[in-house]
């Protein structure tokens, strides 16, 4: 069961089973931290089953937090746009081009923006076209990933949790310096953006990353006292790390 509103390509909720294993063997008290959240339907599942007590999440991506502030903020407005926001293709013009001009600052306008784009595109890629084609002449047409009851039933049970979810939108070295330290007893999730075959991470992210400053990022990470684990599409850098 994916219990997050946004469809993530890679989505890690796969995972739960290995993860609720890892957490419970040491303690059922933990705080989960994701410092790379996306859609962040491993942390949901993880706190929805009383595996853990409390998730704090994080994303660089303004538009990918706007999605999870405007839910946990802003809620009611969230699921009245939901509600009367048409999925057509004349709709996914306007809501691309507010993804596309208003990403600087959070707004609920962004957020809902990024997730109408996320659940109507292919793959859910922001970046991508429309399911369907801009002629909407595909077997599968925009609206097909975007059952409004079964979404808004996701975001309700965000936001009764919301006491239990700390969310912020720092760029990784930040969070670990800052914000890691905060939380004792917790249990830390990385699942940064891929390599590509050029040693690049993917541009999921406003910022890329060289492959020196990705290692860097997992020599803060060892750095930490913990416990941490790990996920790249290219093991190859971790073993090496590790
Ligand atoms: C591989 S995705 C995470 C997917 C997530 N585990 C899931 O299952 O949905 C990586 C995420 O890291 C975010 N990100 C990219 N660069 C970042 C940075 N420098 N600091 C923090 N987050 C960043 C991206 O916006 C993206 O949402």
């Amino acid at each position: 069961m994916n219990y997050s509103p946004l469809r993530y390509p890679g989505g890690k909720n796969k995972l739960y089973p290995l993860v609720k294993l890892m957490i419970n063997r040491k303690s059922n008290d933990l705080t989960y931290i994701e410092p790379f959240v996306g859609g962040g339907g491993l942390a949901l599942a993880l706190l929805y089953n009383g595996d853990v007590k409390k998730i704090v999440i994080n994303d660089y991506d303004k538009a990918i937090y706007s999605v999870w502030r405007a839910i946990l903020t802003e809620t009611n407005k969230f699921i009245d746009l939901i509600n009367n926001t048409p999925v057509t293709i004349e709709e996914w013009y306007h809501q691309r081009s507010i993804y596309l001009n208003k990403n600087k600052k959070y707004s609920l306008e962004l957020g809902f923006a990024t997730f109408f784009l996320n659940r109507t595109n292919r793959s859910g890629v922001l970046k991508a076209g429309p399911i369907g084609g801009y002629s909407q002449k595909g077997v599968y047409k925009i609206d097909c990933r975007y059952n409004k009851e079964q979404l808004i039933k996701k975001i309700i049970d965000i936001s009764k949790n919301k006491n239990k979810i700390k969310l912020y939108n720092y760029d990784i070295r930040t969070f670990i310096k800052k914000i890691i330290p905060l939380y004792k007893d917790a249990f830390i999730y990385f699942d940064p953006p891929y390599f590509n075959r050029r040693g690049r991470l993917s541009k999921l992210t406003s910022r890329t990353y060289q492959n020196t400053e990705f290692i860097s990022i997992y020599k803060y990470g060892f750095r930490l006292k913990g416990i941490y684990f790990i996920s790249n599409l290219y093991q190859k850098y971790i073993t090496k790390i590790i």
